[in-house]
């Protein structure tokens, strides 16, 4: 698992084989997993997700390489998605509360056009009307909500699944 500030490494830009590359960023408080309002955010810490996704990313077929992000700050968002964003072949995200409100994140996700998949480990449907909103939602390649950590699993083999095709096509 790689984790770093933008600005400081730029994922697989010395890969020489074919792997893909998949950046995942996590937005504002997603750090506090495990602690966090642990009956909507579940048990499991930021990392454990992390470390599973990289696992899971070298079982993948094509094989995946896996880069994660978090950042409690916009413009740093904003940064890794142009930075890793712009460097991998797919994106996961999840933008936390900015996924509610910020035209910056939706405009650099957009800025980038590259696959994206949009998590929320809750149902935000279910929760708070302001949380029904997703400014991001329309530059996405989808969106899976609800199903807590597991839908970055799904949101990482659709992407495989989806990269390898269109780069055989
Ligand atoms: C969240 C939902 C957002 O409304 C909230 O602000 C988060 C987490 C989720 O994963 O369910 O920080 O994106």
């Amino acid at each position: 698992m790689t984790t770093t500030k933008p600005g400081t490494d730029r994922p697989g830009a010395d890969d020489l084989d074919r792997r893909l590359r998949v950046v995942v960023i996590h937005g504002p408080n997603l750090n506090m997993l495990g602690q966090r309002e642990p009956a909507v955010y579940g048990r499991e810490t930021l990392d454990q997700i992390n470390q599973r996704l990289t696992a899971l990313g070298k079982q993948l077929d094509p094989p995946v390489t896996v880069h994660t992000f978090q950042s409690n700050h916009e413009g740093e968002i904003v940064d890794a998605i142009q930075q890793f964003g712009g460097a991998s072949d797919g994106i996961v995200i999840n933008p936390g509360a900015f996924t509610h409100y910020s035209i910056a994140v939706r405009d650099a996700l957009s800025a980038v056009a590259k696959p994206a998949v949009e998590v929320h480990l809750s149902n935000v449907h279910a929760r708070e009307t302001f949380r029904h909103q997703s400014v991001t939602a329309p530059v996405v390649t989808g969106q899976v909500v609800g199903l807590g950590s597991v839908g970055y699993e799904l949101a990482l083999r659709f992407l495989a699944g989806h990269l390898k095709t269109t780069e055989d096509a």
